[in-house]
């Protein structure tokens, strides 16, 4: 919205926008700002973003109008709204334009309304909501499914119900943010482990019985990494929960249902379902729609989170069109139908980041919907995402806190239905923009006017 009264020049070249100060600074430093004054001390914040918009580099909060789709309207970035590829939306298997998905929540909307008026715990719940808990408990061969009405609310909901302050948390570096946020609102007594390093993971559980062989600890990672496209070693962590008496809990939300065998994503890739202790997701990826789950094998377990898990007692529970969505999105994802959209969607990570491997463009992870295309500086970072935004090609390009300071990247999501040609042209423009964003000149540096966030979140 704020970007509509922004004045912004397309045609400014690169040295304006260095000299400009739009390229310096990053979030972290409004991250605490000082002062009594509650209202007043986030003013440099917004004067910092007012800058960024001025020059066209203030990707967020743009509006789609229309669908999620491929080729998609984006309004916002200081541009009129403009018609192009869209890589900055997630629906990895294109279900959110799926007929029979459409007509499941018409349906919904017909036979219940468009609200649950309740949480899960009074008398939020539907036949749609049964039937999505039992599909999805189906999905991963685990017998308890809670539903919460965010991702967010599972992840931040499970750590914060079964942790407590004398327990211990295990959990790699780049986890998501609601696992980070949960893990440091359950306990102080919290570890972060070295991205997907196990030996790591080892040496800390040792470390922690050997002082302390009562208290709880949970290994918390996630099934594929949102920011970087990279998975752990699931047996493996498993198996070090077992012989420390830890539990392992697992998100799959950007894996489930878009990859793997029957869509059970990586859990089902290596073999794990139905041995995993704790797994949860979010069905805002692939199964179109928001909302989230918690699934194990133990009753106790789903009676504690359906007691302690706040976003789930304490919050109105997913609405029935969004659980009839989720659930015809699942049974699509799960049928011979589902195979051919991963295989396409697939089709599409391979091309993409073999053609940008062509061009010398450096992308972090493996084939996955998720292709994040490194840029380093947040500099560089902006300026990649504002060539490619001025090109029509719609990407998240992502600095603090998404990702660690210096650690930039432009995340593009793919979905099964991006076509060849439009997987050719993103290839051909992003690494046009990264190599002109590696060149530009140096920003002009800015004053840090605050006091540092100590860490990134993930988005
Ligand atoms: C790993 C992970 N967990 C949880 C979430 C939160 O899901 P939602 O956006 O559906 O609330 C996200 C969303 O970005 C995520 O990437």
């Amino acid at each position: 919205m704020l970007n509509e009264s922004i004045p912004f020049d397309p045609s400014q070249d690169l040295a304006a926008l260095a000299a400009s100060g739009a390229l310096g600074g990053n979030v972290a430093l409004f991250a605490q700002p000082r002062g009594a004054d509650l209202m007043r001390r986030a003013a440099p914040l917004e004067q910092w973003c007012a800058l960024r918009m001025r020059h066209g580099v203030w990707p967020y909060a743009r509006t789609l109008e229309g669908p999620p789709e491929p080729l998609a309207t984006v309004a916002g970035d200081g541009l009129p709204a403009a018609r192009g590829i869209n890589f900055a939306s997630q629906d990895y298997l294109s279900l959110s334009s799926h007929p029979a998905v459409h007509e499941a929540a018409l349906q919904a909307l017909g036979e219940c309304g468009p609200h649950s008026a309740g949480s899960a715990v009074l008398l939020g719940n539907t036949r749609h909501s049964g039937a999505l808990e039992r599909a999805v408990g189906e999905l991963l061969h685990c017998a308890q499914v809670v539903l919460f009405p965010t991702g967010w609310g599972a992840a931040f909901g499970a750590i914060t119900a079964l942790v407590h302050a004398g327990d211990h948390i295990v959990i790699d570096q780049l986890a998501h943010a609601s696992l980070r946020q949960g893990a440091l609102a359950a306990t102080r007594n919290v570890s972060v482990h070295r991205h997907l390093d196990c030996d790591h993971v080892r040496e800390l559980l040792a470390g922690i019985r050997a002082v302390d062989r009562a208290g709880a600890i949970m290994v918390v990672t996630e099934g594929l990494f949102s920011m970087d496209a990279d998975s752990p070693d699931l047996p493996l962590l498993q198996h070090l929960c077992r012989e420390y008496g830890a539990t392992l809990l697992v998100d799959v939300a950007h894996d489930l249902g878009a990859i793997g065998p029957g869509g059970a994503g990586v859990v089902g890739v290596q073999g794990m379902l139905g041995k995993i202790d704790i797994v949860l997701g979010a069905f805002s990826k692939t199964f179109a729609s928001n909302g989230g789950f918690v699934a194990c094998a133990q009753p106790s377990v789903r009676r504690q989170l359906q007691m302690f898990a706040g976003p789930h007692m304490f919050s109105n529970a997913l609405s029935p069109i969004q659980a009839a969505t989720v659930l015809a999105s699942l049974r699509i994802a799960t049928s011979a139908e589902g195979e051919g959209l991963r295989a396409d969607l697939l089709r599409n990570a391979v091309e993409l980041r073999a053609l940008l491997a062509d061009e010398g463009v450096r992308c972090i992870g493996g084939p996955s919907p998720i292709v994040p295309v490194w840029t380093g500086t947040e500099a560089a970072t902006r300026i990649a995402g504002m060539l490619l935004s001025r090109e029509q090609v719609f990407v998240n390009p992502v600095e603090f806190p998404g990702v660690p300071l210096g650690a930039g990247r432009l995340r593009l999501q793919l979905m099964a239905q991006h076509s060849p040609a439009q997987i050719r042209r993103a290839a051909q423009l992003v690494a046009a923009a990264v190599g002109r964003a590696r060149t530009a000149p140096r920003p002009a540096p800015r004053p840090a006017p605050f006091h540092p966030a100590p860490e990134s979140g993930r988005g």
